[in-house]
């Protein structure tokens, strides 16, 4: 039974070995630098006092993955950008596929609705397949793809930019019957 709950400190080592899991193997996040549970312990502090939402999906004492939103542009020097938001997400690799995604981006969208946000934007390592097809069947469509803005292993990166809009019922992501 995976439960969606708020990140506490206590979830700190799972957030950090999740996001390090992929960091030498792949492009999904552009840096080569591990992260810590001391560099995590800040951020949960510095987003939660911004009032944006760090979620973790849990079965029992295990973390699957977590997500999290926060300002898309600088909102103390362009306030416009204000009801736009930016996402991150990453479940465990052996938790994929089994629905933990969507029920944090569904607790993300939540939240952001209830406070009156009008946008949320994924910003995607173009080599990252999976990801741009699981924001698809989340409701996001590309809105952009800047060519060669990134570079890992030696390689340079695309970003692309996906959008859903929160304040209509996206009827591409009501599930089937
Ligand atoms: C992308 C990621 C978050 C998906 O999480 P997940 O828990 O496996 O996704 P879910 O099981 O909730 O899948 C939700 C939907 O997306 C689809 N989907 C998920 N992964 C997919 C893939 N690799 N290819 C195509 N569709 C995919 C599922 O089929 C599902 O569709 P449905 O509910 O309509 O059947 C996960 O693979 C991950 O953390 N990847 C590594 C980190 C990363 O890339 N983060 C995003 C950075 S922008």
């Amino acid at each position: 039974m995976v439960e969606i709950r708020a990140a506490h400190d206590g979830d700190l080592q799972d957030v950090t070995d999740i996001m390090n899991a992929l960091l030498a193997t792949t492009t999904c996040e552009w840096t080569d630098t591990p992260h810590t549970v001391e560099e995590r312990r800040a951020w949960l502090e510095r987003v939660t006092a911004a009032g944006h939402p760090v979620f973790v999906a849990a079965d029992g004492a295990s973390v699957l993955g977590w997500a999290s939103y926060g300002d898309f542009r600088d909102t103390a020097k362009w306030p416009g950008y204000s009801g736009t938001v930016e996402l991150t997400i990453h479940v465990r690799e052996a938790a994929w596929g089994r629905g933990v995604g969507r029920l944090l981006i569904d607790a993300l969208i939540t939240h952001a609705r209830a406070r009156g946000k009008h946008v949320m934007i994924a910003a995607i390592d173009g080599e990252n397949d999976a990801s741009i097809r699981f924001h698809e069947r989340l409701g996001f469509a590309e809105v952009g793809r800047l060519p060669g803005v990134g570079e890992k292993f030696g390689r340079r990166l695309d970003l692309v930019l996906m959008q859903r809009a929160l304040d209509v019922v996206d009827v591409a992501n009501v599930p089937e019957r």
